[in-house]
């Protein structure tokens, strides 16, 4: 965030009119303080099994899970359009699905196939691949379970092997989603000791137990397994501020190249925070119920879906953001090149 260093003459009327610089739009293009472009844009995709398929997401209008053959074009025009990275999230078959999430290890899952076919064809396109178990469990939880608790350090050293796993896959950049504790580190470690000391790490240091998340899990058909169960054990509460500090910091001195505030437009005093507070840059995450919520009330002809898109964005930027994931990227880098 940019802080203003106050040596401004006392600010009176009628020699100061704040509306003057308001007047016209290329007033307001010249003074304006915060741009959206598509280079801050980071696209979160679906993808599930099969070929030539886009499943849409009922409770997300406007996106769909697609086939890996599908996700190698539209990963094309995401890059074309001035996006320099997605984020893969893959739906994982029943049957595929363990206690220990096993199938997050396997060389030729779907995110490893995923990531090594838009490699090879948009090789200049960033990958990002969320390391968690939560798709490859039987249970929906993102670590391991023994008598109903979610084990910390069990679950750190498989997902250690599911970075790894990722990583030779080719993806630019692993993102623990998991919100155990130490992982970045451990994660770092296993990385280095692998020579893929170019992977970076972007941690979800302070990710919310949020409401919002309910249309991802849709997605990812992950809600009926977790059932009335929660992540309240891992994942913030929504009533702190300062435990994000304490989480960012750790997972920086950890290693981490890039920290995540999720979800964004209910947390922006967290994106604030951390961006005056860390020099590290800090991403934002704009998750399922946020764009949910903005297209369900388009839907009812009640908002603007473009115009608030734009300004839920902008203002995530606003508050000191280096980079947004939104399912709305691709609509939004087509709005902003026009
Ligand atoms: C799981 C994960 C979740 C999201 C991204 N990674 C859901 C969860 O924690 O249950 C949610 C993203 C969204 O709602 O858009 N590790």
């Amino acid at each position: 965030m940019s802080s203003v260093t106050c040596h401004l003459p006392p600010v009176t009327f009628p020699s100061t009119r704040l509306r003057r610089a308001r007047m016209q739009p290329w007033l307001r293009e010249l003074v304006a303080e915060h741009r959206l472009h598509p280079s801050d844009l980071v696209w979160p995709v679906f993808i599930q099994e099969g070929k030539n398929q886009e499943t849409p997401v009922a409770s997300m209008p406007g996106v769909s899970r697609i086939t890996l053959d599908i996700l190698v074009k539209k990963a094309k025009k995401a890059q074309a359009l001035g996006i320099p990275a997605i984020a893969l999230f893959p739906l994982v078959d029943a049957q595929r699905k363990s206690p220990l999430g096993d199938e997050a290890l396997f060389k030729d899952n779907l995110i490893c196939r995923a990531i090594s076919e838009v490699k090879n064809t948009v090789p200049e396109l960033g990958i990002i691949a969320d390391v968690a178990l939560d798709p490859y469990t039987s249970h929906g939880q993102d670590g391991i379970v023994e008598n109903g608790k979610i084990l910390n350090d069990a679950t750190v050293e498989i997902l250690c092997k599911q970075a790894i796993n990722q990583a030779r896959a080719g993806c630019d950049i692993v993102a623990p989603s998991d919100m155990m504790d130490g992982r970045v580190g451990k994660i770092r470690a296993a990385l280095e000791a692998e020579n893929l000391s170019d992977t970076l790490i972007l941690s979800y240091a302070a990710k919310y137990a949020s409401s919002l998340y309910g249309p991802f899990r849709d997605a990812v058909d992950s809600a009926k397994y977790l059932g009335a169960a929660d992540k309240r054990s891992y994942q913030m509460d929504c009533a702190n501020g300062d435990e994000a500090m304490r989480e960012i910091a750790m997972d920086i001195q950890e290693g981490a190249d890039l920290v995540m505030v999720k979800p964004a437009g209910f947390y922006l005093d967290i994106v604030a925070r951390a961006s005056s507070a860390f020099a590290v840059p800090v991403v934002a995450y704009q998750v399922s119920g946020e764009y949910a919520m903005i297209k369900a009330a388009a839907a009812n002809g009640w908002l603007d879906a473009q115009a608030v898109m734009l300004e839920s964005l902008l203002a995530i930027k606003r508050a000191g953001a280096r980079a947004i994931l939104t399912y709305a990227a691709c609509d939004v880098a087509k709005q902003l090149g026009r």
